[in-house]
């Protein structure tokens, strides 16, 4: 493995920080987030040291879903700002070398686009095969319904054109129809027109109902994403596709495509993340450590994409039931804090009651494990959550630049929270000059991510600990090793690890100051503060752990 490879194919370990414009910073003043508000703030995007930025939707909508609902790909919401502010951000970020994706919401569009209100203007209109039109819907599976609250169907009447129409979300978010080569090649076109204004790739929404849910059935769903994907790289080679799919892993490996991976590139791990939540609550390695255990190796160019929260719900739907009570009553045990009786609309350090040495360690095994790692803006201050915000809003909540919140001059977009994550005492600004803060940890952690591509390429192992409550892993690549133990519990802990291969090494510690030898029968001792966490480098003792980096080979 060497810098020049690992650097052509740059997400395996990148660091992606997910944001949304209109909660980020309003550059205008109008109590909205813009694209001119989010320029100014690139060199603190650049300062933490992410790699990439996931742009939640941008685009005109009627915002009823905030965002995920579109009525024109090829444009900005104009409470966002112009496609000249966009450029001018993409250029700013190019400068700095951040990269940049978007969602790709393109397994429906609003009710309100042009496309489907000449759908549904009657059953000769020439797009009226763009969606998913029936007679006879199918008898509905509750399952299948995924916002409970709202809904309870996926199929509404259209009393104009007297057919009902797909909707796999909202009812105000008619599903596209990619059984229609016309839409495939439209949404072919939607990715060339960003990717030429500089995006190097797309979170795509909802991929299993994307190419599931369509007339005629397509022969082979994956050959739509296999072409996608083919398109891209013809484009611009090293442009990625990051999925949604939250499916058990032998169903969820089929997405990534064959050979070196030719469909989606990184798939989001929902099934580790909800087994780390699961060994969270309990303070036990063992979910997660079964899920790392269990996970399948994607195709050798593709990977894994790790995260705690997102902008949805801490979905625990892949949970048994009782498991998820276990996490609600740990974690969420009033009923306003759970919603669609599967998820937590909660951040983070809410959910750790503000316990600043326990979110560091979740943070330091988000950031160890393999994969590449995706946070929520807000999540390196430690913002919370504001539960007086209506359902999923209540994690969207606008960021908190400084002890005034910062974040507008005008009354912003949505509450921020009050109490102890209230923006006086949770901010960018107090955290930027306090080297203890969460947002010092963070860059901490992201440095020594980049500087241990171990964790993102190489071979891992879960290591014995013979401690309920701790989690080891080695990684190993090209004879490099970096060993890592957290440990989930509030009391400390000594664990010995058998480290096959590194008799007598000096293991340095990455976090700290120290070092650690292992014995000449392969063990090390391992001391453990309450949720400590240790990032660790072999070396045979003669080399210096610098040397000894997976980089200098
Ligand atoms: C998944 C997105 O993450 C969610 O926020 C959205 O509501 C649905 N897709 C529908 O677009």
């Amino acid at each position: 493995m060497r810098l020049t490879y690992t650097s052509d194919v740059w997400y395996k370990n990148a660091v992606v920080y997910c944001l949304d414009v209109e909660t980020f910073k309003d550059g205008n003043g109008d109590g909205v987030g813009d694209f001119r508000g989010l320029t100014q703030e690139i060199d603190y995007l650049a300062g933490l040291g992410v790699t990439c930025l996931w742009l939640m939707p941008f685009f005109p909508t009627p915002n009823k879903d905030d965002g995920y609902d579109i009525t024109d790909f090829y444009s900005i919401d104009p409470r966002l700002g112009t496609l000249g502010d966009f450029v001018e951000f993409m250029r700013t970020a190019t400068d700095r070398g951040l990269r940049v994706i978007a969602d790709l919401v393109v397994n429906h569009t609003s009710d309100q686009h042009p496309w489907f209100k000449e759908s549904r203007s009657g059953r000769d209109s020439p797009r009226r095969d763009w969606y998913v039109w029936s007679d006879t819907p199918e008898p509905d599976d509750p399952k299948q319904v995924v916002f409970p609250d709202k809904e309870n169907s996926i199929w509404e009447y259209d009393e104009g054109s007297g057919q009902y129409y797909l909707h796999s979300f909202y009812r105000h978010q008619p599903d596209l129809n990619v059984g229609n080569p016309e839409v495939r090649d439209e949404i072919a076109r939607i990715l060339g027109f960003w990717m030429e204004l500089g995006l190097s790739g797309f979170r795509v929404d909802a991929v299993p109902f994307l190419i599931e849910n369509v007339t005629p059935r397509l022969a082979s769903p994956h050959e739509f994403l296999a072409d996608l994907r083919a398109f891209m790289t013809r484009r611009k080679g090293g442009s990625i596709l990051l999925g949604e799919v939250n499916l058990p892993y032998k169903d969820l490996m089929q997405y990534f495509g064959d050979g070196l991976g030719d469909q989606v590139t990184m798939c989001f791990d929902f099934i580790g993340m909800q087994r780390a939540w699961l060994s969270l609550a309990r303070n036990e390695a063992g979910p997660l450590a079964s899920a790392l255990r269990e996970r399948p190796e994607p195709p050798k160019d593709c990977q894994w994409a790790m995260f705690l929260r997102n902008h949805d719900e801490l979905t625990l739907d892949k949970l048994t039931k009782e498991e998820r009570q276990e996490i609600f009553a740990a974690f969420g045990p009033s009923e306003d804090m759970q919603i669609y009786g599967r998820g937590l609309r909660r951040r983070l350090p809410t959910m750790f009651g503000g316990d600043l040495r326990r979110i560091k360690m979740a943070y330091s095994l988000l950031f160890s494990l393999p994969g590449t790692p995706v946070i929520f803006y807000g999540e390196e201050i430690g913002m919370g959550e504001n539960l007086d915000e209506e359902g999923r809003m209540a994690v969207r909540i606008p960021m908190q630049w400084s002890r005034d919140g910062g974040f507008s001059q005008a009354e912003p977009v949505r509450e921020v929270p009050d109490g102890s994550f209230a923006p006086d005492r949770v901010n960018v600004a107090d955290q930027k000059r306090d080297t203890s803060s969460l947002l010092r940890w963070f860059q901490l952690l992201i440095e020594r991510y980049r500087e241990c591509p171990e964790l993102a390429w190489g071979e891992y192992t879960v290591l014995d600990t013979g401690h309920p409550a701790v989690l080891a892993h080695r990684s190993d690549a090209d004879g490099a090793t970096v060993v890592v133990a957290h440990n989930l519990c509030d009391t400390a802990q000594d664990v010995e690890l058998k480290l096959a291969g590194l008799e007598r090494y000096r293991l340095t510690d990455l976090l700290v100051d120290g070092t650690v030898d292992v014995s000449a029968d392969g063990v090390v001792r391992l001391p453990l503060d309450p949720h400590g966490c240790r990032w660790l480098r072999a070396a045979p003792p003669e080399i210096p752990p610098e040397d000894a980096s997976v980089k200098s080979l």
